[in-house]
């Protein structure tokens, strides 16, 4: 197995080293090596270089590799983040990885923000589409800087793309035992590029007469989440509210360091991160969580065929948190470092 491994920018870099003590302690319990190839872009790259991503290098993370794995990018440095956006973004269109499959699962009560809700209470996975809606960067700012400003941002929703986002939501509730999916959009607002959403998801429900087909408009769905998250076993949206109700997702797990994501192309190379940002006021202070990152991974060995080093992976984190051992943004008191070496010696078979 080959893995593209990106550290990228402040707290990607810490949690990333966890990730990676942790790929490596699966492999060492299974039996299993990795060939993990670190790649060094990110902001420093970009500052040394004035290369973002080298021109080949879409094409090397899909011939070459198996998975990618991110840490995270963002810096003050680069004021418009342009290699975050060439290296995460550019990495999910130019992979075409359609599906931001992105899990909400409690581990631990004392986690949720919200009063009295168990473990039971909070547990769905949301799809987010990751390759159109209103992250193509189709549009321009006219009289840019001027009080005669006009600046425009256009949102993109094609059958292809909607479809496929639906279809791939359906068929995970129907093979994971899921039995609702809420598909949530701004249809009563945007009623051009919505109704696309509405059209497909009843065509598409109509497919699958097992699971119950529900819709929600975003700001209802976003109450909704707070008031009771039980309610919710399979989200499906678009790039931007997908973007946004998995922060509030991540709020209900416990916070962003305990949120992790998958970028996928079903059948092909695809990528991996936690759902948590670079943090540059923590970067190198031994404070970030590193449990998102290690849960990607897990998704990422699961992806690859290698379900039971992802359950054990899993379990792992799981058994950390129980006891106690993980970092001050959970309540615990380890840094980063020691909460990783934790998890990586509950591995086992
Ligand atoms: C995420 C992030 C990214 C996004 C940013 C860094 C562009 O917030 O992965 O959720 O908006 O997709
Ligand atoms: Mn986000």
């Amino acid at each position: 197995m080959r893995i593209a491994v990106i550290p990228g920018d402040g707290i990607g870099v810490d949690t990333t080293v966890e990730a990676v003590k942790a790929i490596r302690a699966v492999g060492d319990v299974f039996g299993r090596s990795f060939d993990l190839e670190m790649l060094p872009w990110g902001a420093d790259y970009f500052l040394k270089t004035g290369i973002t991503m080298p021109s080949d290098g879409y094409a090397m993370l899909r011939d070459q590799f198996d998975a990618v794995f991110i840490g995270a990018l963002g810096d003050p440095r680069v004021p418009d983040n342009r290699h975050a956006r060439d290296i995460l973004l550019g990495t999910r269109f130019e992979l075409d990885l359609y599906v931001n499959y992105r899990p909400v699962k409690l581990l631990d009560q004392r986690l949720c923000p919200l009063k009295e809700r168990t473990t039971q209470d909070v547990n769905f996975v949301v799809f987010r589409e990751n390759t159109e809606g209103l992250y193509v960067s189709i549009g321009g700012r006219f009289k840019a800087g001027t009080e005669d400003e006009v600046a425009i941002q256009e949102e993109v929703n094609t059958y292809k793309g909607v479809h496929r986002i639906i279809r791939h939501a359906f068929e995970f509730a129907s093979t994971h035992g899921r039995r609702s999916i809420c598909m949530t959009d701004k249809s009563n607002a945007m009623a051009q590029g919505h109704a696309l959403w509405q059209r497909v998801f009843k065509e598409v429900a109509l497919q699958y007469p097992g699971i119950e087909a529900r819709h929600l408009y975003i700001d209802a769905l976003a109450l909704c989440l707070v008031q009771n998250p039980a309610q919710f076993d399979v989200i499906v949206t678009n790039n931007l509210f997908g973007d946004i109700i998995t922060d509030l997702g991540a709020a209900l797990q416990g916070g962003l360091g305990m949120a992790a994501s998958g970028n996928l192309h079903p059948g092909k190379t695809s990528m991996f991160e936690p759902v948590h940002g670079s943090a540059p006021p923590l970067a190198g202070k031994n404070v970030a969580n590193p449990m998102g990152a290690i849960l990607s991974a897990a998704l990422m060995l699961d992806y690859l065929g290698l379900a039971p080093e992802a359950a054990a992976v899993d379990a792992a984190v799981q058994a950390a948190v129980m006891a106690g051992h993980g970092t001050r943004d959970i309540g615990g008191s380890l840094g980063t470092a020691e909460a990783g070496d934790r998890i990586a010696a509950l591995i086992h078979r």
